[in-house]
């Protein structure tokens, strides 16, 4: 077997790079496509699938399109990188700044950005603004200064990114051998899910095009209520956006594909989760159960569902360790086997 070369290399003949793009790569891409085995249950009638992109170098799917964007700064001679977050964009920036040698600016909305994230961002070396705002605003702000400062906006709205994110679309392909009924994944600024239905409207006919379910929280759900919300709250703090920068791109997504966005409770959200953790063995960030959330709530809807469902996965548990404090604590007991027996 050949080792995975990263989505650059792999991907070369469908992504905006020559020869003069730098080589640059942390092996991200080829996550698993992983089958349930307990969730599906729920669903008599569905194959459902988890792309389990918390298995990315950084821990989230925002590698995909970082490296991209990364290396067509390089490419273009830019010596800084810089992006607004709400946390995982700012550790994936971070991580690929520091293999590409540039320096790195993030600006994270003060107080809502998970340990875990805010610690790779850190440990790679970036510049970390702390900016008493909304991730809405943050973003306002970068966009300027990145002009301003001439250095290169890393944020979806570099269209870099999402290029390398379509990617994940080509692997759900290969890895299932056909193409999915639907797809179901979180929806925030809104970037990922219309990488994904560009990457399937590429590779595939529109008939065969797969259904896209964008599923945002109650309370950050602009594309749901049809209006910014200036307040954003929610437990998924990497989807707590009020404005996405690709909201076009998204209800083009769902209305070409028969889809729909919708919105789920905190409580499903954190209901998915504590599942895919107990039943399936996959530790997800809040923000990434919304989409088994949404496929949970559709199916009580009585929406019909069959065939092959990919619910994606989008980031790793251990970056929001916080989520853990709602499960039991660790019991204090004497270094004995009787005192172990006497917990089972
Ligand atoms: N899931 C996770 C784990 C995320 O970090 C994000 C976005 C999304 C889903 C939503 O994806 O924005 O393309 O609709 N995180 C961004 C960030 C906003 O700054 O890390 P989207």
């Amino acid at each position: 077997m050949r080792p995975w070369p990263g989505v650059l290399q792999a991907f070369a003949d469908r992504l905006p790079v020559s020869d003069r793009t730098p080589p640059l790569s942390l092996r991200e891409g080829n996550t698993p496509l992983v089958p349930s085995v307990s969730i599906t249950r729920d669903l008599p009638e569905v194959e459902l699938y988890f792309k389990w992109e918390g298995a990315n170098p950084t821990g989230s799917f925002k590698d995909r399109g970082m490296v991209v964007a990364v290396a067509k700064a390089a490419e273009a001679g830019a010596r800084a990188v810089v992006c607004a977050s709400t946390g995982n964009t700012a550790a994936s920036a971070a991580a690929y700044a520091a293999r590409a040698g540039l320096r790195c600016l993030v600006v994270l909305p003060e107080g809502s950005v998970a340990t875990g994230k805010l610690a790779q961002a850190r440990m790679h070396g970036a510049v970390v603004a702390s900016v008493p705002c909304s991730f809405d605003q943050a973003l306002q702000l970068v966009r300027e200064a990145s002009e301003r400062l001439h250095i290169a906006l890393v944020n979806s709205l570099n269209p870099y990114r999402l290029e390398g994110q379509k990617t994940a679309a080509f692997e759900i392909l290969d890895q299932l051998g056909k193409p999915p009924e639907a797809v179901v994944l979180p929806v925030g600024n809104a970037g990922n899910i219309t990488a994904y239905w560009r990457g399937f409207s590429e590779a595939l006919p529109p008939r065969h095009r797969p259904r896209m379910w964008g599923v945002q929280a109650e309370g950050a759900a602009p594309i749901v209520v049809g209006r910014p919300v200036e307040h954003p709250q929610t437990v998924a703090s990497a989807i707590r956006i009020g404005k996405p920068a690709s909201w076009e791109g998204a209800v083009r997504a769902a209305s070409e594909s028969g889809g729909r966005i919708f919105a789920v409770s905190d409580e499903e959200i954190l209901h998915a989760q504590a599942r895919l953790a107990r039943e399936e063995g996959l530790f997800v960030e809040p923000a990434s159960a919304a989409s088994v959330a949404g496929l949970l709530r559709l199916a009580r809807e009585g929406v019909g569902i069959r065939g092959a469902v990919v619910a994606v996965l989008t980031g790793h548990g251990l970056k929001d360790p916080a989520t853990a404090e709602r499960t039991p604590q660790p019991v204090r007991v004497e270094p004995t086997v009787e005192a172990l027996a006497s917990l089972l």
